[in-house]
């Protein structure tokens, strides 16, 4: 079972993705969580330069390549063999990030978006992916604190820095994913608390597992 779970910056999934991980374990079940950009060998060495605003003159498509880059060597090197290995594997961001960003956000076209992501995955898909909806005026402030409270001198990534307007076509661009793929993308309201919201992200993950026994 591969969950993904996918939002603007700042909409709570790795505090998601951690109360899931518990719960599962705690029903025995074996548990990956990983995440994009950045977990894996290669990804160690790309999360810098994509996140770092030093890097803002990174051309659209230099910066998707990277993105593809990073997504092939992980579905290799950690969720194909994790999902090979039985566990469930949690993974905060991955294709539909590509769509939002680069393809509702940056304007690029989303067909070939998918190919390349196709190629990326090379048939490794999310069969459950979650969207935590949130206003991103929201995402963004809680984005920032939280870069201050990790000790970043600057409130701002290379995304954080981007113009509201460009995180609205992001939120608007997984609305619509999930309008195309209602059954695999299920939208959350992510403007609760985080123990409000697990609770709907608990019954759509149950569901969803009680339905693959
Ligand atoms: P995060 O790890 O804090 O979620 O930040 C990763 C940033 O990278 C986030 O702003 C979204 C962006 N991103 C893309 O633009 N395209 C992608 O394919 C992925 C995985 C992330």
């Amino acid at each position: 079972m591969f969950i993904t779970f996918e939002g603007i910056d700042g909409s709570g999934k790795s505090t998601q993705i951690g109360l899931l991980a518990a719960h599962l374990r705690e029903s025995g079940r074996q548990v990956a969580a990983t995440f994009e950009p950045g977990d894996g060998s290669l990804g160690r060495e790309l999360r810098p330069i994509l996140l770092d605003l030093k890097n803002s003159g990174l051309c659209d498509r230099a910066e998707l390549f990277l993105y593809l880059a990073d997504r092939a060597q992980h579905v290799s090197e950690v969720i194909a063999p994790a999902l090979r290995g039985g566990a469930v594997v949690l993974c905060d961001r991955f294709v539909d990030s590509t769509l939002a960003y680069q393809g509702y956000g940056r304007g690029l076209d989303l067909a070939m978006l998918r190919e390349l992501n196709a190629l990326a995955v090379a048939g490794t898909a999310p069969d459950l992916t979650l969207v935590l909806d949130l206003a991103p005026q929201v995402g963004l402030a809680r984005a920032k604190a939280r870069n201050l409270g990790a000790g970043a001198q600057d409130s701002e990534g290379r995304f954080e820095a981007l113009a509201l307007d460009f995180h609205n076509r992001v939120r608007g661009g997984y609305l619509e994913l999930a309008k195309g793929e209602p059954e695999r993308i299920r939208v959350v309201d992510a403007g609760r608390r985080p123990g409000e919201i697990f609770e709907d992200v608990r019954c759509l993950v149950d569901e969803k597992l009680g339905g693959a026994r």
